[in-house]
């Protein structure tokens, strides 16, 4: 384990960084799991000197860790702060930079979370200034381009100075304990790999509803959509986690060339037919956990066709996933905030129990807010069934709250920093990945541009619109609502 003495923080100031980024370096220090000598530079273009950092930094432990920055351990962790105003047009301040973190020699993790525009000055200044040596590690944060061609663009900026191996790219879903569980589910356990197949899995679905809007995002929301914001990156990881292969070991190579293969095996949504496999739609005014919400277009100020909500119908073409379709859906403004991996078994062969409905096996992976996994299955009712037996769909509940209450559940950046900060890079997506995922959404957006297809409207507090419904009705499958 190499651990570095230094993370440099860009966009230090911003709202990543003082809701996530901030407080989950606290939380790591709180645990001793940080390097005791680890300094951390934050940069931004605000100018600021340290002690106004300390104090921006301590207001963001008070509002987003819980944590009273008066108290010992709190203290602790602002003292390790510094800051250094920058430009990144600004050579001169890159070398500013580079004395007070005095060169990378011994080793520097540096984390850019600034605007994409930003990132080739950032690099370029990095590399001028001696701080992007071969101890350098580069996390970066989304967006990493909007489409395939400017996501190469960026990352051949960034190979201009980082080799792949010390690049960190950043899906913020890796970092959560609940989707690393699901290697430890279907790779800790005999129980389900056999059956993880076209043999006995009908489909599966991936649910990613959220019930907030836009969130003062107008620029970034409105130029992405939820097809680039949320498929490209977060939902199609949690595919290829689902559908890969066992890899061999759990590292950075053998994870990410079994994802990379389910990601080049997603069969093309394209012009031939994007309008039966997709729905796309945006919110108009409604009501959300009982609150009147406004629509989109009111929350812009002015009329727009960017989708807040996407359904597709996925396929992965190789033997193992032949015929087994996957739905994805997410959406902003939906009824409730949960992200759900739906594991859909096909019916008992012959059922020996006559007329007797049975159920056919499902899995249900509950990733968030809470973390539980329930397996659905056929029980018998008690009582002397003198009409012949009678079945009743049961849970077999593993509610991971329960099973590891005494462990603190850690925010997702916890896990990316401590690993950006040790040289792991098992749980950061690799180029191939992201260019894969990339080609296939720009597919999908190809094929909605050639079909002329819209958003279409549904209430906020909704499910999405209907088409999404008949997009899997038409299979005779409903979504797990
Ligand atoms: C981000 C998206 O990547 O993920 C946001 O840009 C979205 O639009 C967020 O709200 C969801 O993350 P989480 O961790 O709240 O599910």
């Amino acid at each position: 384990m190499d651990r570095t003495p230094a993370l440099v923080l860009f966009g230090a100031t911003g709202d990543l960084s003082r809701r996530m980024l901030l407080p989950s370096l606290f939380g790591l220090d709180a645990d001793d799991l940080l390097p005791p000598a680890l300094r951390i530079v934050g940069t931004a273009r605000r100018s600021l000197d340290a002690s106004g950092f300390r104090a921006l930094a301590g207001e963001a432990l008070s509002r987003f860790a819980g944590s009273e920055p008066r108290t010992e351990t709190a203290q602790r962790f602002l003292d390790r702060l510094d800051y250094v105003p920058l430009d990144a047009g600004d050579p001169d301040h890159f070398q500013h930079l580079a004395d007070r973190v005095g060169g990378s020699d011994t080793g520097l993790s540096v984390f850019l979370s600034t605007a994409p525009s930003l990132f080739g000055p950032t690099i370029a200044g990095l590399a001028a200034s001696g701080l992007a040596g071969n101890r350098t590690r580069l996390a970066l944060e989304k967006p990493l381009g909007g489409d395939l061609a400017s996501s190469r663009a960026i990352n051949d900026a960034v190979q201009t100075a980082f080799p792949e191996e010390r690049i960190f790219r950043i899906d913020h879903y890796l970092g959560k304990e609940t989707v690393q569980n699901l290697l430890a589910l279907r790779f800790g356990n005999m129980l389900f790999e056999p059956l993880w197949t076209a043999a006995a899995i009908d489909h599966v679905q991936i649910t990613v509803s959220e019930t907030v809007g836009l969130e003062g995002r107008v620029s970034y929301y409105e130029d992405s959509g939820a097809l680039r914001d949320m498929v490209q990156n977060h939902m199609l990881q949690l595919l290829a986690l689902v559908a890969m292969e066992p890899p061999a070991r759990y590292d950075a190579v053998a994870v990410r060339d079994e994802k990379v293969k389910v990601l080049h095996s997603l069969r093309p949504i394209d012009r031939s037919n994007a309008t039966m496999h997709s729905v796309i739609g945006q919110y108009t005014s409604g009501a959300v956990g009982g609150l009147p919400v406004q629509g989109y277009a009111e929350e812009l100020g002015r009329a727009s066709d960017t989708e807040t909500f996407v359904a597709l119908k996925a396929h992965i073409d190789n033997w193992r996933w032949k015929g087994v379709p996957f739905y994805l859906r997410t959406g902003k403004r939906l009824p409730t905030r949960h992200s759900e991996i739906i594991i859909q078994f096909r019916a008992v062969p012959h059922s020996i129990f006559g007329a007797a409905g049975l159920n056919p096996n499902k899995l249900v992976i509950r990733l968030q807010p809470e973390e539980n996994i329930r397996l659905l299955m056929m029980a018998k009712q008690p009582g002397l069934d003198r009409e012949g037996v009678r079945l009743r769909e049961v849970p077999l509940d593993i509610g991971m709250a329960n099973a590891f209450a005494d462990t603190r559940r850690r925010i997702a950046y916890e896990r990316l920093l401590l690993d950006l900060i040790e040289g792991d890079p098992t749980l950061f997506v690799r180029r191939d990945e992201v260019e894969a995922q990339w080609a296939w959404i720009d597919t999908i957006r190809d094929g909605w541009r050639a079909a002329g297809m819209r958003a279409k409207p549904y209430g906020a507090g909704t499910w999405g619109p209907a088409a999404a419904i008949a997009l899997t009705e038409r299979d005779g499958v409903s979504w797990h609502d």
